[in-house]
């Protein structure tokens, strides 16, 4: 018993060590949102063959690795989550050649590629669901099907309270079918059924017919919307609105993070892991999954690379204070599993711009602080230069869950806003397109506020973010000791440090006054000098100067990346 205890403490070790060592547990992963990345055709709409123009742009940004929003054929109801056949690419975008091109590009600049792997629903126009409805076998199994129940007055209802994620009945009516089908999201999005073999091992194909191309892995989207009970049972309401079409209107006890999802996420692991045998590489598994702290610790432990970190975004923004930011960084240090790899998701496609939840002087101390802590960055496209939020019309709008709140709730709803053209110059639409006409209108402060002006000036959010991108490949920042301190009401700190290596520390100012800190009173291990590596935009703080730290002044809404100055003084230990 003894002998097996030791063994399976041994295996544990060795797991543990494994993910510290793969090559993607320190990357720097970027997000390609396609539509809006860069558009090389005119047609106002992004695609591959801007992406492939512009990888350099990655490169410059210390970018290890890029995930791409879907790019597979889909009627757009969901700007691309909707999808009609898993296995191509949509033609908007390109062709599979230029899929090849990209990836070949790609792989001989050193970055790695994910696709975008969406396994809990496909359009309503996928072939699959089209017979579905037709009954034949084996698609009459491939999605959720259910009668309903007829009430007295002999209407119809549907056979559970379940709400869509994007408001209203998860249930929609099929005529000539004559049942009820289930879409978490959009009636356009109909489920998947999991709990037939045959459906699964069809979307296990679609893994394999995208490893088989040569991906690096996929980020994996809505992975706790996968399984539903198989016993259909009402929700409770949650208390939280009144209003039975509104997705917070119910607890999701029955629709979310069941037990088989993680079941179904070790069977893919499996599956990727074919690829790494015979010396492949490990292919990477990011989980997308909103969920409470508890029941996302669990995915780091299904076989998933790990499950997305949306602290930053979801529990954080301009209000809170250094004690609140402190409590997220450390809970998800000290929750996460053994030998697993910590992450933090800077924004996406779903979610308000950094610079909009923080504003634009904080997001810079945001984004060097999610720099600098130990494990994965993702860094959604536009974010490394500060892009805002734009400001879309109902008449524009474009999202489902903008357009599902009707004109009164869209601007509250809808993710159009930080979905816009990327910035990239001064040009017609923001060298976005040549085409005045976007699929979303770029951002009106484009002439000034663009990637081009912040790589010629002096210092901008692009370099600050560029030099702390840098100082990411230190070993000190890769491998080092963490360390988080609320050192004043106002201030938050870090420390990263590593033997026989200069140690690394940074301070966040979230007040509107500048602070004079006695540093060296308030962290541990702080040298007599520091070196400024890098003061937030507008600091007036030269980089590269030293200072005393019983004297660091520490800028209004800004933040100071410190390193120390040599060898010899990084090991005076002072105890506090
Ligand atoms: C999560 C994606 O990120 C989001 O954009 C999409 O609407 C839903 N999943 C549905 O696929």
């Amino acid at each position: 018993m003894k002998a097996l205890v030791s063994l399976l403490i041994l295996i544990a070790i060795a797991a543990a060590a494994k993910s510290e060592e793969e090559w993607w547990s320190s990357m720097s992963l970027y997000q390609i949102y396609p539509r809006s990345f860069k558009d090389s055709n005119g047609d106002g709409v992004g695609d591959l063959k801007g992406i492939i123009d512009n990888l350099e742009h990655l490169v410059d940004s210390k970018v290890t690795a890029f995930w791409i929003s879907p790019i597979y054929p889909s009627p757009g109801v969901d700007m691309g989550y909707d999808i009609s056949n898993f296995i191509d690419i949509d033609p908007l975008f390109g062709t599979l050649n230029d899929f090849r091109s990209l990836l070949e590009k790609a792989h001989r600049m050193g970055l790695k590629v994910l696709m975008d792997f969406v396994p809990n629903h496909s359009s309503d126009q996928h072939e699959w669901f089209q017979k579905s409805i037709k009954n034949i076998p084996p698609y009459n199994n491939y999605y959720i099907w259910a009668n309903g129940t007829v009430k007295a007055d002999g209407t119809r209802a549907p056979p559970t309270n379940w709400v869509s994620v994007f408001g209203g009945p998860a249930w929609t009516w099929n005529d000539e079918r004559q049942a009820y089908y289930l879409h978490q999201f959009a009636p356009q999005q109909p489920d998947l059924n999991y709990r037939y073999e045959p459906l699964k091992d069809e979307m296990k194909n679609v893994y394999r017919f995208w490893l088989d191309r040569g991906v690096d892995g996929f980020r994996v989207d809505a992975v706790n919307h996968v399984f539903e009970t198989e016993s259909l049972q009402d929700e409770p309401l949650s208390g939280n609105t009144n209003d039975p079409n509104n997705y917070g209107y119910l607890n999701h006890i029955y629709t979310k993070d069941q037990p088989e999802c993680y079941e179904l996420i070790q069977e893919w692991r499996k599956l990727l892991d074919e690829y790494k045998a015979n010396g492949g590489e490990e292919r990477v598994m990011i989980l997308e999954a909103y969920t409470d702290i508890n029941l996302t610790m669990k995915y780091y432990e299904s076989g998933g690379s790990f499950p997305f970190n949306f602290g930053f975004i979801q529990r954080l923004n301009a209000n809170s204070s250094p004690a609140d930011v402190k409590v997220v960084i450390d809970e998800w240090m000290t929750r996460m599993p053994e030998g697993h790899i910590a992450n933090w998701v800077i924004g996406n496609h779903d979610q308000k711009r950094v610079a909009s939840r923080y504003g634009a002087e904080r997001a810079q101390g945001i984004t060097a602080l999610l720099l600098l802590l130990p494990g994965v960055l993702i860094t959604y496209n536009g974010d490394e230069i500060g892009m805002p939020n734009n400001y879309v019309t109902w008449e524009e709008g474009k999202d489902p869950q903008g357009c599902n709140a009707g004109r009164d709730g869209f601007e509250a709803a809808s993710r159009d806003p930080f979905r816009t053209p990327f910035l990239w110059d001064d040009t017609t639409s923001a060298g976005f397109s040549t085409n005045l006409n976007t699929w979303l209108p770029v951002n009106p402060d484009y002439k000034t506020l663009n990637l081009k002006v912040q790589k010629e000036a002096e210092d901008s959010h692009f370099k600050f973010y560029q030099a702390l991108a840098e100082l990411r490949s230190w070993p000190t920042a890769q491998k080092g000791d963490l360390q988080t301190y609320v050192i004043s009401d106002d201030i938050l700190a870090i420390s990263r440090i590593l033997e026989d290596h200069r140690s690394i520390y940074f301070v966040l100012n979230f007040g509107d006054q500048i602070r004079v800190e006695d540093l060296t009173q308030k962290i541990v291990n702080v040298p007599e000098e520091l070196i400024i590596y890098r003061a937030s935009v507008n600091s007036g703080l030269p980089n590269g100067s030293t200072i005393n730290p019983k004297n660091a002044q520490i800028p209004a809404r800004g933040a100071v990346v410190y390193v120390a100055p040599d060898m010899s003084k990084r090991f005076e230990v002072k105890l506090l």
